[in-house]
């Protein structure tokens, strides 16, 4: 079977403002019934990219394809009414003077028979339908967002550009809106492009995500894969607090306070970064001064002294000192797990959870 289409594909796109490059080189690939999110901090070039892929932005070079078809290079240029790319943005205002109704049939052509139907299914939809008379400003904001998000639905664009569209809600209506939105796009076989600055809203709603930083797709995939296996210590960072342990190669092996570590190929004297995630620490008891013995998958445990316990909802922080080299770690545990500080534990790191990183 030959390979599916995509519905959208941007390929070496790059724009300079001023002379400063602040979307460098960044290719990347939707299809139909997908959400690829554009996820990275402030200021790396996520809206940039997008107003560039609705056409209100233009590329310095760089080409931009939909199913197969180009779109957008820097002779051609499809205008953007023409591109079916429905928008969502942070300031999703709806026309004021205009009912709900009349806000979602805005961009629809056809009978006003057709129009009405359409409005009604939508606004159903997104369970406004009792409010379809009221006026924006008659309506919460978690109400607006949901006429606003059926008012970019209903021309069925193909494409659905979305930046940041739920940062102004708190976050209990976010998680239903959120969820809300990607059932209607994935019915409807849209193809969305979402950015975001927030990891946890990435990891919900993209099947891809692309990780952005200072103008570079830094890594893209599956969510799993891209919080599992970080393209380096930043893209590890972005996702969760992480703890650093240094290290020294020597013949492929570094030594540090969990045993040795494993750099095949590293040449010896490098400085590495072994990085690991809080909730990847395990936690052992002190048996009259002894740890767990050490294991293939979880090396040598290391004594460490609690500083410092908090619970923070869901799960709680622990911090320790470690007896080897005095160095900081913290570990996650779920529930409640207050140690008193100045209290003897074992700690040991799962071997096929942490990264190990050159120094930067
Ligand atoms: N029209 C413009 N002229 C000059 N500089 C611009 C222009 N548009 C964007 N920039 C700069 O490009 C950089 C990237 O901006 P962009 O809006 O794409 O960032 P972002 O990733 O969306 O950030 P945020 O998460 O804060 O919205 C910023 O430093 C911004 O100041
Ligand atoms: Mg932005």
């Amino acid at each position: 079977m030959p390979d599916p289409v995509p519905r959208l594909k941007l390929e070496h796109i790059t724009r300079s403002f001023a002379g400063r490059t602040v979307v460098d080189d960044v290719s990347l690939e939707v299809m139909p019934g997908e959400v690829t999110c554009l996820l990275g901090p402030s200021g790396c070039g996520k809206s940039t990219t997008l107003r560039i892929v609705a056409g209100v932005e233009m590329q310095d070079s760089g080409c931009i394809w939909v199913d197969g078809e180009l779109i957008c290079d820097t002779v051609l240029r499809v205008p953007p009414e023409r591109r079916s790319i429905g928008l969502m943005f942070q300031d999703f205002a709806l026309f004021p003077h205009l009912s709900v109704a009349e806000n979602v049939a805005f961009g629809l052509t056809g009978s006003k028979a057709d129009k009405r139907a359409r409005v009604e299914e939508l606004l159903d939809r997104v369970d406004m339908l009792r409010l379809i008379d009221a006026f924006p400003h008659e309506l919460s904001g978690g109400e607006q967002q949901r006429v606003a998000l059926a008012r970019a639905i209903a021309p069925r664009p193909s494409i659905m550009l979305m930046d940041e569209p739920f940062s102004g809600l708190d976050n209990r209506l976010r998680d239903g809106i959120r969820d809300e939105t990607l059932s209607v796009l994935k019915e409807e076989g849209t193809a969305v492009l979402l950015v975001t600055h927030e990891p946890e809203e990435a990891m919900r709603m993209a099947d891809r995500i692309a990780l952005m930083r200072n103008g570079h797709i830094v890594q893209q995939g599956a969510p799993y894969n891209v919080f599992n296996a970080p393209a380096d210590k930043e893209a590890a960072a972005f996702f969760s607090d992480i703890n650093v342990i240094e290290g020294t190669v020597r013949g492929a092996l570094t030594e540090t306070a969990f045993g040795q570590f494993l750099a095949p190929g590293v040449p010896d004297g490098t400085e590495v970064e072994i990085v690991i995630r809080p909730q990847h620490l395990r936690i052992d008891f002190d048996r009259n001064g002894r740890g767990p013995n050490p294991t293939p998958s979880d090396g040598t445990p290391a004594r460490a002294v609690v500083e410092r316990s908090r619970f923070i909802g869901k799960e709680s922080l622990v911090e320790f000192r470690l007896d080897y080299d005095g160095s900081r770690i913290s570990a996650t545990v779920p529930n409640v797990f207050l140690p008193k500080p100045g209290t003897v534990l074992w700690l040991m790191i799962r071997r096929d959870r942490c990264f190990v990183f050159p120094r930067t």
